[in-house]
């Protein structure tokens, strides 16, 4: 079916992956770990999955990457930078290797007109920081986050047209143990250090002679309530504003909105600040906010003690669970739904776009989108029809929302090549291309571009007339 078509010549088409979802190689050439790598070896022990040490070889195969990322028409890649790649204990000594291998995976991309757009902090904190003073739970991490992001900007910055700061921090606020911490009094405190982390690095990169743009990146999934009770609906615009709008409040207007101050002050959790805190996290002016969406969500009252199954994460199906005492969440009828129960639901999508940009009116970007499937290969091809589907809809209802007037000016789906699940190994798959791997066999890790590759090609040439 043939949609109007409202993206921009000058659309930016492209996809993302992270550093320790594809590149292995947590040893080679000075790196030293991360809490990614720890906190994912103790799940494999747990669940039989995998673990970082090869995921994907992208330390090794960038090259063979880049040439795909340019066959399939790609105009921008979101990836990240491995701080302990480049600063292997966070902070100290600088490690010449991993700085040589950031810019040789940047100079590949612009030798394909790639605009690369960098993460500085995906979910992949130097261990040695959590061993030196509890990571981002201390804020001598704030100086840290900010030389580690100064080296980038002078080194790299010439390059890189797009920074993101720090992924999804409502995760991080929210998951300790995605940032090496224990608890959620810890991880809170920690979120107001990566606030003050944010703030400063944005500043600094503005006060740079640099011509790129920086700005947060945080996850939404759209929530449509329950029912038509209106404690569902509260409950649905509570846990948007509580899941990540106070964030983006914070980090823009630089001061925390009274019902998140209230809501940690009725858990019994409440963070330490400075005085200086709240000039710290004024005037912050992102250039745009990077947005990761997925799925969309129903959300109800809490009502029964007896089903609560134990929740652990956002990475269980989001159908027919329960948060204990907060929601219960409910498949949606109206929606499809992929092999991992996150559906597919574009008009979500638009929905969100335009919530986010009536509400701060700052470009956009999506850094993550996509469907999980389990995939075989079938007479050398993979048959990714539901994924199609899935980039169909999104991409559509991007087009309407700009249609609509939402300034979205680039497209980035989770994941170029298949990647590490953060949560669930190798088996998890989200990308336009196959690894030839499972979690126990390396192979010899092939890449085959699945059905979707192509179509996104084509999409892409044709600027978005699906
Ligand atoms: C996002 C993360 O939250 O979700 C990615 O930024 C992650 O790192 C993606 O891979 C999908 O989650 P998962 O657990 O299925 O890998």
């Amino acid at each position: 079916m043939e949609t109007e078509n409202y993206f921009p010549k000058d659309f930016l088409w492209g996809a993302s992956m992270s550093a320790f979802q594809s590149e292995g190689a947590i040893a080679d050439d000075g790196r030293k770990l991360s809490v990614a790598d720890i906190r994912i070896k103790k799940m494999n022990q747990q669940f039989h999955t995998t673990d970082t040490s090869t995921a994907t070889d992208f330390y090794h195969r960038y090259k063979e990457d880049i040439k795909l990322m340019a066959e399939c028409g790609l105009r921008s890649f979101r990836f990240s930078f491995s701080w302990s790649r480049i600063f292997p204990d966070g902070n100290g000594k600088v490690n010449k290797k991993g700085v040589q291998f950031y810019d040789n995976v940047i100079d590949e991309l612009i030798k394909y007109n790639i605009k690369p757009i960098v993460t500085l902090l995906h979910f992949d904190l130097p261990q040695s920081l959590i061993d030196q003073y509890q990571g981002f739970y201390s804020r001598e991490s704030i100086q840290d986050f900010l030389n580690y992001a100064k080296f980038c900007f002078n080194h790299f910055g010439d390059r890189i047209p797009y920074w993101l700061t720090i992924n999804e921090q409502d995760v991080l606020a929210n998951i300790p143990f995605f940032n090496g911490l224990d608890n959620l009094s810890q991880s809170i405190q920690a979120s107001h250090h990566m606030n003050i982390a944010n703030a400063l690095t944005m500043k600094l990169y503005h006060s740079l002679d640099l011509k790129g743009k920086i700005g947060p990146c945080l996850s939404y999934p759209t929530r449509y309530p329950a029912s038509t009770d209106p404690r569902d609906q509260f409950l649905a615009m509570n846990l948007d504003d509580l899941g990540i709008f106070y964030l983006i409040d914070t980090l823009i207007y630089g001061k925390y909105p009274a019902y998140y101050i209230n809501h940690l002050k009725s858990k019994g959790i409440m963070f330490k600040t400075k005085k200086e805190d709240s000039s710290l996290l004024k005037n912050v002016k992102p250039d745009f906010l990077a947005i990761n969406w997925y799925t969309s969500e129903v959300v109800g009252q809490y009502l029964d003690d007896s089903q609560v199954d134990d929740y652990q994460g956002p990475e269980l199906p989001r159908q027919n669970r329960s948060e204990k005492g907060v929601a219960q969440y409910y498949k949606n009828p109206y929606t499809e739904y992929g092999d991992y129960n996150w559906n597919i639901d574009g008009v979500g999508l638009r929905l969100a776009l335009r919530k986010i940009y009536e509400r701060y009116h700052l470009p956009l970007m999506i850094t993550e989108n996509g469907l999980a499937l389990k995939e075989k290969i079938d007479h050398g091809k993979i048959h990714d029809q539901k994924r199609i589907k899935y980039l169909n809809q999104m991409i559509q209802s991007m087009s309407l929302a700009i249609k609509d007037g939402v300034k979205l000016f680039s497209y980035n789906p989770w994941s170029f090549t298949d990647v590490l699940s953060s949560s669930q190994g190798m088996d998890k798959r989200y990308g336009l291309v196959f690894i030839d791997r499972t979690n126990t066999d390396l192979k010899v890790l092939k890449r085959i571009p699945k059905d979707s590759f192509y179509w996104y090609q084509k999409c892409i040439h044709e600027n978005g007339s699906i």
